[in-house]
């Protein structure tokens, strides 16, 4: 056995401390940095000159003491070898995590390692290492966090840059991680789509050279793309086998992700703020903190990384995961604008009758110069509408909890018409270039949010509609357009490129305080939809409106690549009219309620539009829903059928923690024939040695055989069940319950 008596070996089981060497000097005792997860390892490396090296990330290596002599046969003198932290500037070439234009005009950063780090932050769950890294030549001190989910099998991990040196420095790129991978082929999946259209997956086999996902709007950053991939190793993404990495970043404004292999087939990963149009001067002793960028590594495929996500979400990231989401009404694809005190009051009663826990009043309800009858004024005037609603939220929200339901309501408070008294009253609070036309869209304008009067304002834009009753419990927080002709009042000319980033530090300051004063208050993220889906937004929302398009086979696709990144239970899922706004889709009521039910469900359309039947129905399935809720909200996801197998079929399943109890979601969405529709459809997750009942929900009477049977999980994993799913829209939903 190969013996390192100079090496000093940390694992993450072992807390220790680094020693401190000086920035660039050539030490003595080498080192690895071996962080672990139950399954993972993520290994570097302190190499002689100094420089920290990253060896691995992948399936758990114990002993990691090799790396310390591995030889890669590349010439040293290129530079290639990959960094911890990849810098701009002496030997290294790729596409840098960092690049600086230091205060002596210096375009070179070398990072060599001064010290680490490593504690246990809450329980021994999680821990956090921080390698210090300082310019060769310049004070320039760069902190890589990395933490250590370790049940999880999730890394996150971020960059504090610091400026030590006596004048400003210009920071040009300033990603969060830097993550190089190796293997003979990489199959990228990421999201793409169009408001109303989200999270379409699309897979690519990488090539040489870079591919980059990115978002430059601003706000409303993730209908087009989302800061999210899967990258399956070796092969094309599988559900159930294979390597694959998962990736997400925590950020809500202009994010990339570039993937870039380089002539060894290495796949470097640089992912972060976007760079673009956004050098970032800092000032003497000023610290740039960059946003946290997510891993996870399953061998189980797809689904072993919306696994390990969901875990970890629902675990650290996700506001108030814990808590069960109720179900609601929301008044938007109902009343739209048009509606009075009665219209309230009456979909309050339908949503009571119906046994849903909240009613959400949706836009509409504000403005009194320029009443908010369409969304072309008004907006930005957060005082109730007299001539609508005499009475007042206050009146509403009572009414709401008479009636035994909660109360929310929407607002929208980075954005401003024209046509509004703010507007008239502070032009200078509106994002635009000076000397240029200010371009609507949807007819609005947004706010500043780098100025400090503007955060105060949105502040108390939502402290004051709070205050408007004691018996508010939900907030939607709109965002309906992004950014256009950027420019800040406020900002100095030097410091215009700083507006895409102190928009969102402006932004998350405000959800600070919003979450100081109203920890209990649930948020919901809405941005013309899936415009604001990502886990930046979630550390302070509950949850996300999914799409603005609720027709259900639309959902399929939406839903189904949503929750391969993010949970079931912040993903709002609604029943609304056919043919509705979107798509004309004609779907079954109990097609869309069986998709609505895979999410956290509720309903938006006039319930009194609903037959005595349709109602009774609705009735039945939302108590279906309270049955089966807490196994989509706590459980773990396994998808079945992808709706892009192109059969035309669905499925996915939910399964409890302890496994007693599931469900299963069973679409068809396209004419089977006679042949596809008696196949099983094999579950997944379950515990082969428990019996499970498996019973139909929605359904008078169940089609299926098995219906109220008791089947052993062997059989359920083996032989599956196969419902009669054969027209357009048939669908079904079962509970399984351990005997
Ligand atoms: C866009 C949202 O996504 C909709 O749900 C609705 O709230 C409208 N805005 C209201 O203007």
């Amino acid at each position: 056995m190969i013996k390192f008596k100079f090496y000093i070996i940390f694992s993450l089981l072992i807390f220790s401390l680094g020693e401190t060497v000086h920035a660039g000097s050539e030490i003595n005792e080498l080192k690895v940095i071996n962080l672990q997860t139950e399954e993972l390892s993520m290994i570097m490396t302190v190499g002689k000159d100094s420089t920290v090296y990253f060896q691995y990330f992948g399936r758990k290596i114990d002993d990691a003491s090799p790396y310390l002599d591995k030889q890669t046969y590349r010439r040293i003198d290129y530079g290639t070898d990959p960094h911890g932290y990849l810098a701009a500037g002496g030997r290294s070439y790729r596409e840098p995590a960092l690049r600086v234009t230091h205060s002596d005009g210096d375009l070179n950063t070398e990072l060599a390692y001064v010290t680490h780090q490593q504690k246990e932050l809450t329980d021994n769950n999680v821990v956090q290492t921080i390698i210090t890294l300082q310019d060769k030549k310049l004070p320039l001190v760069v902190e890589l966090i990395i933490t250590a989910y370790v049940k999880e099998n999730v890394f996150t991990q971020r960059v504090n840059i610091i400026n030590k040196q006596n004048k400003s420095v210009v920071l040009h790129n300033f990603y969060s991680s830097y993550l190089p991978i190796r293997a003979k082929k990489y199959y990228l999946n990421s999201f793409h789509g169009a408001w109303a259209q989200e999270m379409f997956i699309e897979e690519s086999l990488l090539n040489h050279g870079i591919k980059s996902i990115e978002n430059k709007m601003g706000v409303r950053t993730t209908h087009t793309e989302n800061p999210s991939f899967i990258l399956s190793l070796d092969m094309p993404l599988n559900e159930n086998v294979g390597d694959v990495i998962g990736g997400a970043l925590a950020w809500s404004g202009n994010y990339k992700l570039n993937f870039e292999i380089d002539e060894f087939d290495i796949l470097n990963i640089t992912a972060g703020i976007n760079p673009y149009a956004s050098e970032y001067r800092l000032a003497p002793n000023e610290t740039f903190h960059a946003p946290e960028m997510i891993y996870t590594y399953s061998t189980s495929g797809a689904g072993g990384v919306s696994r390990n996500l969901h875990d970890w979400a629902r675990g650290y990231q996700v506001y108030d995961a814990q808590t069960i989401r109720p179900t609601l009404l929301n008044s938007w694809e109902g009343a739209y604008f048009t509606f009075n005190e009665q219209t309230i009051t009456d979909m309050i009663d339908d949503a009571a009758n119906m046994g849903l826990e909240m009613f959400v009043l949706d836009d509409g309800w504000f403005g009194n110069k320029y009443p908010r009858s369409s969304s072309t004024q008004g907006l930005g005037d957060w005082q109730v509408t007299q001539d609508k609603l005499p009475r007042g939220i206050d009146y509403l929200a009572d009414y709401a909890i008479n009636k035994g339901i909660k109360f929310g309501i929407w607002i929208e408070p980075e954005m401003v018409n024209p046509k509004s008294e703010l507007a008239e009253d502070h032009p200078e609070w509106i994002v635009k270039a000076d000397g240029r036309p200010v371009p609507t869209t949807r007819g609005q304008w947004l706010l500043d949010l780098t100025n400090p009067e503007v955060q105060d304002f949105v502040f108390e834009v939502f402290d004051d509609v709070m205050k408007q009753s004691d018996n508010i419990s939900y907030i939607k927080w709109d965002a309906n357009r992004h950014v256009q002709s950027v420019g800040s009042a406020q900002l100095t000319a030097d410091a215009q490129s700083h507006f895409w980033i102190k928009y969102i530090q402006g932004l998350y300051s405000v959800y600070e305080r919003i979450r100081d004063k109203y920890p209990n208050i649930l948020i919901q993220a809405c941005s013309s939809g899936g415009g604001r889906i990502d886990y930046g937004a979630l550390k302070y929302h509950q949850e996300v409106w999914t799409s603005d398009n609720t027709d259900a086979r639309s959902r399929i696709f939406i839903q189904y690549g949503t929750n391969m990144i993010y949970p079931a239970l912040v993903t709002g899922s609604h029943v609304s009219a056919v043919p509705n706004h979107q798509t004309g889709n004609i779907t079954p009521l109990k097609f869309r309620f069986d998709m609505a039910m895979s999410g956290r469900f509720g309903m938006e359309l006039q319930p009194k539009d609903l037959s005595e039947k349709e109602r009774a129905f609705a009735k039945e399935a939302i108590e279906n829903y309270n049955r089966i809720r807490d196994i989509i909200m706590e459980g773990d996801l396994y998808r079945i059928i992808s709706p892009y197998e192109g059969k035309g079929l669905y499925a996915i399943m939910y399964v409890s923690k302890n496994k007693k109890r599931a469900v299963v979601f069973d679409y068809c969405f396209e004419y089977q024939g006679r042949t596809r529709n008696s196949q099983s459809i094999k579950l997944k997750g379950l515990n082969p040695e428990l019996d499970y009942k498996v019973t139909e929900l929605n359904v008078e009477k169940s089609g299926f055989w098995g219906n109220k049977k008791v089947f052993s999980g062997e059989y359920l994993i083996n032989e599956g069940i196969n419902p009669q799913l054969q027209k357009i829209y048939d669908s079904a939903v079962f509970i399984l319950e351990a005997e």
